[in-house]
C-alpha cells in the first residue's frame, strides 16, 4: 500500500504569497495515493490560479459556500476527510478558525470537521510573533490542532527570518504522522545510493553520466517517511528529505566504500546510482595542457558495487538495482537480476520520452527474483519510489 493510499485529505489554501508552494504539497499527497481535495480561499486566488489545483488534486477547487451543486459543500468536506491541511495558514484564517467565525467555505469546514487539522502556519516574522497570532495557535493547540510552525528564512520582502511555510516534504511527512500512515519500514535501515559517480582524467576534468539523483532522493524521502532509518550514498547535491542522512561520494572507488561499511547494518539496498562501468586508470597531476596534445586516455573497469553486495548478500537482506536500457529492456533487466544475485531490478527505458535521466518524471517495469513484475507507467519519480518500496515490503513479506 503507499504512503497516503486512499485517504481523503482536504487542502485548505489561504492567501498569502507561500500559496504557490501549496501547489508542491498537492502534488505530493497525490503521489503519495491521497484523494485530495482543495478548498482556496478568496484571496487565495490572487496568488495561485484555481486551475493550477484543478488539474494535480482529485477534483475540481472549492472556493465558495455556494458554489456547489450541494448546499452543504462544507458538511460533506468536511465528514469525508481524513485529515484536514491548512498550507497556508494566514493570521486571518488562524483567527476565524480560534473563534469559529466562519464566513467561508475553508474556515467553515474546518469547523465541520471531525478529522484531525493539521495548520501549517505562514507569515511575515511580525505578523507570526504578534501575540494575537500566538494566542490563536495556542487556542487551536488546546483544541489537539497539529501545528508545523513555520521555519525561519528569506521571506517575500527579500530580508530574512521566522515566518516560511514548512517545506512541502516536511508538510507531507506530518500529514503521514497524523494519519500513522503506513510506517510500514519502521525498524528497516535502508541504504539507498543517488547520483552519476564522477571519475577523475586529471584535477579537473571526469567521466561523468546524466544521472541527477532526483529518483534516489525520492526512494530515500518515501523510506524516512514510511519510519525506515535511511542512509542516502549521494554523489549531488539536492535537498536532504528530512529524517535522512547523507553520505557524500564522487567516485565509485568512494561509492564502493561507503556503501560496504554500510551494507553489514543495512535491511534494504536501493543502488539507484549510474555508477561508472569504467575510469581512468591513471588521474593525471595538476592540470593536462591543451598544448600538449589530446591526452590518451586508457580505462579500466571500476568494481561492480551491486554485485559484491548481491556475492556477500545475508539472509533478509533485500537487494535493489536499477537497469537504465536502451533496448531489450526486459531481457536486460532479467540478466542483471540473475548475473547480480537481486531481489528486484528497477529497469527504464530511458531513450522514452520523460524518463529516466534528469527528467521529474519516470516510467519503469519492476522485475522480482520470484518472477512477478509490475509496471508504472510515466508517473512523477516520487510515485515510482511509492511503488517501488511497495514491491519491497510486499517481497520481504
Ligand atoms: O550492469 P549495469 O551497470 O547496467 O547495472 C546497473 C545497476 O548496477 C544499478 O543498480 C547500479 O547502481 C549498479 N552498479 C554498481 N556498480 C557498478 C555499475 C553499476 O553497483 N560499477
Amino acid at each position: 500500500m503507499s504512503t497516503l493510499s486512499g485517504r481523503r485529505i482536504v487542502l485548505g489554501v489561504a492567501g498569502g504569497i507561500a500559496a504557490y508552494k501549496s501547489v508542491e504539497v498537492c502534488r505530493r499527497l497525490v503521489d503519495a495515493g491521497a484523494h485530495v481535495s482543495v478548498i482556496m480561499t478568496e484571496d487565495a486566488h490572487r496568488f495561485v490560479g484555481p486551475v493550477t489545483f484543478s488539474a494535480l488534486s482529485s477534483e475540481r477547487v472549492h472556493t465558495s459556500l455556494w458554489d456547489d451543486d450541494s448546499a452543504i459543500p462544507h458538511t460533506r468536506l468536511g465528514q469525508s476527510a481524513d485529515l484536514v491541511i491548512v498550507a497556508p495558514a494566514t493570521a486571518r484564517v488562524l483567527s476565524a478558525y480560534a473563534t469559529g467565525y466562519s464566513a467561508d467555505l475553508l474556515v467553515a469546514t474546518l469547523i465541520a470537521t471531525r478529522a484531525p487539522v493539521l495548520v501549517c502556519p505562514a507569515m511575515h516574522t511580525e505578523m507570526w510573533e504578534h501575540p494575537s497570532v500566538q494566542d490563536n495557535l495556542a487556542v487551536l493547540r488546546a483544541r489537539g490542532v497539529r501545528v508545523l510552525d513555520p521555519e525561519s528564512g528569506r521571506l517575500a520582502g527579500g530580508d530574512s527570518g521566522a515566518g516560511r511555510l514548512a517545506d512541502p516534504a516536511r508538510i507531507v511527512a506530518a500529514a503521514a504522522e497524523v494519519l500513522g500512515a503506513s510506517r510500514d519500514m519502521e525498524g528497516l535501515h535502508v541504504v539507498v545510493t543517488a547520483g552519476g559517480t564522477r571519475e577523475p582524467i586529471d584535477a579537473v576534468r571526469v567521466i561523468a553520466n546524466r544521472s541527477s539523483g532526483k529518483q534516489g532522493y525520492a526512494v530515500a524521502a518515501v523510506a524516512a517517511e514510511r519510519g525506515a532509518r535511511v542512509t542516502l550514498v549521494s554523489t549531488v547535491d539536492l535537498p536532504v528529505p528530512p529524517g535522512v542522512t547523507v553520505v557524500c561520494a564522487e567516485t565509485a572507488a568512494q561509492m564502493k566504500s561507503a556503501v560496504d561499511t554500510l551494507a553489514p547494518s543495512a535491511d534494504v539496498i536501493v543502488m539507484t546510482a549510474a555508477v561508472a562501468d569504467f575510469r581512468p586508470v591513471r588521474t593525471a597531476d595538476g592540470k593536462l595542457k591543451k598544448r600538449d596534445g589530446a591526452p590518451e586516455i586508457v580505462l579500466e573497469p571500476t568494481p561492480d558495487i551491486l554485485a559484491g553486495l548481491g556475492a556477500a548478500k545475508r539472509p533478509g537482506q533485500t537487494l535493489v538495482g536499477f537497469a537504465a536500457e536502451t533496448d531489450d529492456l526486459e531481457s536486460n533487466a532479467l540478466d542483471k537480476l540473475r548475473r547480480k544475485n537481486l531481489d528486484m531490478v528497477v529497469a527504464n527505458d530511458v531513450s522514452a520520452p520523460g524518463v529516466g535521466f534528469g527528467h521529474d518524471t519516470n516510467a519503469v517495469t519492476i522485475y522480482l527474483s520470484t518472477g512477478g513484475q509490475k509496471s508504472v507507467s510515466l508517473a512523477s519519480k516520487r510515485s515510482v519510489a511509492v511503488h517501488l518500496l511497495d514491491s519491497v515490503v510486499q517481497v520481504r513479506g
